[in-house]
């Protein structure tokens, strides 16, 4: 099983609009667990080659673990050429931005890897999002649902950060700085989970008082880790640390309350527990919007009552109502 985890696959659309010399080697599959190389570092990257791959039938192709970081640099550049605000909502420019979230989120939380480079990436993203928001807001929705890798916590973290987005903006904040503070926020809350033992967090048994603890550690961990790396903004710091914390006091890891909570964390907090709800995870059931939205206001003590209110109205335009905004 080990080539399972050696290999990533990849669209094979996603190298269509690569330009250049190819900076990493790109296998074929050819049965369960063998690959062959087909482009070798340097090879000039010609699109009418992967289109016929394509055209006979090939979705996906495979790079090697060990070179994920000069793939993902390579994705960065294509965002940074193609996604400009002109063209931001074309599909390749889409699915660029795409591709660029879940490999940064894949890398942080299998590989374990987090630095300067994961953050500048992250906040690449988050512009983009910003610029989405703006122009075409149904791209940006697009995004929740867009995800195609099987791990739960690159769609968690995209839906938290959309939502955050989304949420934020319907509360009329313009502040682009603190849209991004929340965007960065929902994409790298969760970040102390990675350090946490594999599978604590697994749905399907009953957590142990021990785990429980650990578990609750995790907004601190994130924390630490997001100070302790360069480039970090530190208000996003302070979003990690109190991401769990509950408007009415009940939440940890300090159990502060209303305004003390930092307002771009009760935005992520809304933001974070429907995005959880709603998120495809292993086999579990998952809760409609409506009955997301509806389980999250029996709880409502533990949300900013002005921004769950408008919430609803994002989920659930109410008609009757909807005056001029
Ligand atoms: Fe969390
Ligand atoms: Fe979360």
């Amino acid at each position: 099983m080990a080539n399972l985890s050696d290999y990533t696959q990849i669209n094979i659309e996603n190298f269509f609009s690569m330009e250049g010399e190819l900076p990493f080697s790109v296998y074929i599959r050819l049965s369960e667990g063998k690959y062959t190389k087909i482009f070798k570092p340097g090879d000039k990257i010609d699109r009418t080659r992967f289109e016929s791959y394509h055209e006979k039938g090939v979705e996906a192709l495979y790079i090697h673990k060990d070179e994920r970081r000069e793939y993902i640099a390579a994705t960065e550049r294509l965002v940074k050429k193609i996604a400009n605000n002109d063209n931001i909502t074309g599909d390749d420019a889409k699915r660029a931005i795409e591709e660029l979230t879940e490999q940064t989120i894949f890398e942080i939380y299998e590989d374990k890897v987090f630095d300067e480079h994961s953050v500048r990436r992250a906040s690449e993203v988050v512009n983009k999002y910003i610029d989405l928001m703006k122009k075409d807001i149904r791209s940006l929705v697009g995004f929740i649902s867009m995800s195609r890798k099987e791990s739960y916590m690159c769609r968690h973290s995209i839906a938290t950060s959309v939502f955050g987005i989304l949420l934020a903006r319907a509360d009329k904040q313009s502040n682009e700085k603190v849209l991004t503070i929340i965007g960065l926020s929902g994409l790298l809350h969760d970040i102390g989970m990675s350090q946490l033992p594999e599978g604590i967090d697994d749905l399907d048994r009953k957590l142990t008082e021990d785990e429980w603890k650990l578990i609750r550690k995790h907004p601190e961990i994130s924390a630490k880790m997001a100070l302790e790396t360069k480039g970090f903004p530190t208000e996003v710091g302070a979003v990690l640390r109190q991401h769990h914390e509950n408007w009415d006091g009940s939440g940890y890891p300090a159990g502060i309350k209303r305004e003390e909570i930092f307002y771009p964390a009760r935005v992520i907090s809304i933001a974070d527990s429907f995005s959880a709800l709603t998120t495809r995870r292993g086999g579990r059931a998952l809760y409609a919007p409506q009955d997301a939205l509806a389980l999250m206001e029996t709880e409502s003590g533990k949300y900013d009552p002005k921004l769950l209110k408008i919430f609803r109205g994002l989920l659930i335009p109410d008609k009757k109502s909807n005056s001029a905004a």
